[in-house]
C-alpha cells in the first residue's frame, strides 16, 4: 500500500488533507497585493497560535503553520504505522517501495536548489547547535597552540563549544567585544584587528544575525576578508536563512550551521549542515565509514535515529514559504520591526539594539528602556500587565522581539503602546 492509500484508509484521517499533496500556504487571492496587510491576514489565518497572549518570540523557535502541522501529523501517523519498515526492512524486500532514504534526498535536493548549492554540500542534522558543534569540534586544521577567535554576540552553546577548543585542541581562545552600535564597516575592522592582533589565529566563528540583538553582521566582506590572512570561517546561521533574503551561494562561506525550525517553519528538532564541497575533508568523520579520503558528508555526522516524520514535514515547511516568497517574508519582516521601532528613534530614553541600516537587519529587534534596570523584570511586566511574550535578554539589559509570519501591525503597535506606557509609570 502506498502512504496515499494509507492515508486515504485511515479513518481518523478522512478530514485531513493528504501529506504526500504539498502542504502549500493557501493563497487567499492572486489579486491581493503579498505586501498589503490584507494578504498578511489571509496567511495569519493559517497559524493557530493561542490568543492568550500575543507571542513576539518567534525566535526561540517558529511555530508551524496549520498545513505544515497537519502534514507533520500524517507523516507521524505513517511512520507510526509502518515502523522500521519504511526505513529499512521494506526497502530490501520492495525496492520501490516509498522509503526515507528517497523522502530525506528530495528533502536535501529541495534545500540544496534554494541555497544553490550541491546537495552533495548538505546533511539534515537536529538543530544549528548540532550542526556548529559538528563544525567547529570537528575542524581539524587546529594545532597546539593556534588562537581561534569569535565575538561576543556569539549564541552561548557555540560559545562554548569554541571555548572548549582550548581543552581538545590545545588552542588559544580569544574573546572579541564587537563595537555597539554596529556599523556595516565597524563589524568587518573588528575581526580583522582581531586577527592582526593575534597572528596565530586559524579560525573565526561568526554569528550572522545575532540572537540578542537582531544585528546582521556582513559575513561575505569578513570571510573575504579573513580568507586573506589564511583563516577559516565557521557561520552560525540559526536566524538569518529564511528570516530574509540574501544570496546564500553569494557568501563565499565554506562552514554553516542552520535550523530549520526556526525561520524555515518546519517541526522542532530539525537542523542542517552545509560543508564546501573541497572542505570536507578538514571536518573530522563521525562515522566508522568515515576512513581518511572519504569526503560524503553524510560521515561528518552521526545523529542517531532522528525524528523522521519532522525530516518529512521539512518539504512540506519550505512548499509553504515557497507560495508566499521569501521576497515579501522580508519586506513583511522589515515592516512589522518599523511599525515598533519608528516610535522609539527620536526617543532617546529607549535604546533600539540593531542600526537601521537596511543590510544589518531584518524582523528580530531588542530595546532596552534605559531607565528600567532589570530586563527580567521588564519581561515580566510584559506579560502580566499587557499580555505581550517576548525575550528578555538579561546580558544587555534589552527585550527581544521577534515578529513571526502570523504577527500584525496591530500586534506591533501593543507592544509600542505597552513600551511607551512603562515609561510614563516610572
Ligand atoms: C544564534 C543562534 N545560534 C544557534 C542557536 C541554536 O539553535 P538550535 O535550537 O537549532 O540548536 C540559536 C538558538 O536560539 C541561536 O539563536
Amino acid at each position: 500500500m502506498d502512504r496515499r492509500t494509507f492515508l486515504q484508509s485511515t479513518a481518523a484521517l478522512a478530514s485531513v488533507a493528504i501529506a504526500t499533496s504539498s502542504a502549500s500556504a493557501q493563497i487567499a487571492s492572486e489579486s491581493l497585493d503579498r505586501d498589503s496587510d490584507a494578504f498578511w491576514e489571509t496567511i495569519r489565518a493559517q497559524y493557530k497560535v493561542t490568543d492568550e497572549f500575543t507571542n513576539l518570540n518567534a525566535g526561540h523557535w517558529g511555530i508551524m503553520s496549520e498545513p505544515v502541522l497537519e502534514a507533520f501529523v500524517e507523516h507521524t501517523r505513517y511512520i507510526n504505522a509502518y515502523s522500521s519498515y519504511y526505513v529499512s526492512h521494506g526497502i530490501q524486500v520492495y525496492p520501490d517501495a516509498e522509503n526515507y532514504g528517497v523522502d530525506r534526498r528530495e528533502v536535501i535536493s529541495m534545500l540544496a536548489r534554494k541555497l544553490g548549492v550541491s546537495p552533495e554540500e548538505l546533511v539534515l542534522t537536529r538543530g544549528a547547535t548540532e550542526s556548529l558543534q559538528l563544525l567547529i569540534s570537528g575542524y581539524n586544521n587546529l594545532e597546539e597552540g593556534d588562537t581561534v577567535l569569535f565575538g561576543d554576540a556569539a549564541y552561548y552553546s557555540m560559545e562554548a563549544e569554541m571555548r572548549h577548543l582550548k581543552v581538545h585542541r590545545g588552542c588559544n581562545v580569544v574573546e572579541l567585544k564587537v563595537p555597539d552600535p554596529a556599523t556595516f564597516e565597524n563589524q568587518i575592522e573588528v575581526f580583522e584587528q582581531g586577527i592582526k592582533d593575534n597572528p596565530k589565529t586559524k579560525l573565526l566563528l561568526l554569528t550572522h544575525m545575532a540572537n540578542r540583538t537582531g544585528v546582521i553582521i556582513p559575513i561575505k566582506e569578513i570571510t573575504a576578508m579573513a580568507r586573506g590572512y589564511g583563516v577559516d570561517v565557521i557561520v552560525d546561521a540559526a536566524h538569518s536563512w529564511g528570516q530574509y533574503d540574501f544570496d546564500f551561494a553569494d557568501q563565499g562561506v565554506d562552514f554553516v550551521g542552520f535550523n530549520l525550525h526556526k525561520w524555515i517553519g518546519a517541526p522542532l528538532g530539525v537542523g542542517l549542515m552545509y560543508i564546501k564541497k573541497d572542505r570536507i575533508k578538514d571536518i573530522d568523520t563521525k562515522s566508522s565509514k568515515g576512513e581518511p579520503g572519504n569526503t560524503n558528508i553524510n560521515t561528518r555526522t552521526q545523529t542517531g535515529t532522528m525524528n523522521l516524520a519532522a525530516v518529512m514535514a521539512v518539504k512540506d515547511a519550505l512548499l509553504f514559504l515557497d507560495n508566499i516568497g521569501i521576497d515579501h517574508i522580508d519586506r513583511r519582516f522589515r515592516a512589522l520591526r518599523h511599525q515598533w521601532v519608528k516610535e522609539f528613534l527620536d526617543d532617546d530614553r529607549v535604546d533600539i539594539l540593531s542600526p537601521e541600516d537596511e543590510r544589518m537587519h531584518a524582523g528580530l529587534t531588542s530595546f532596552r528602556i534605559k531607565a528600567h534596570p532589570d530586563a527580567r523584570e521588564l519581561g515580566k511586566t510584559l506579560l502580566r500587565d499587557y499580555n505581550i511574550n517576548t525575550a528578555p535578554i538579561p546580558e544587555l539589559n534589552g527585550i527581544r522581539v521577534a515578529p513571526g509570519l502570523y504577527s500584525s501591525k496591530a500586534d506591533m503597535d501593543k507592544l509600542a503602546n505597552a513600551i511607551k506606557d512603562i515609561i510614563s509609570k516610572m
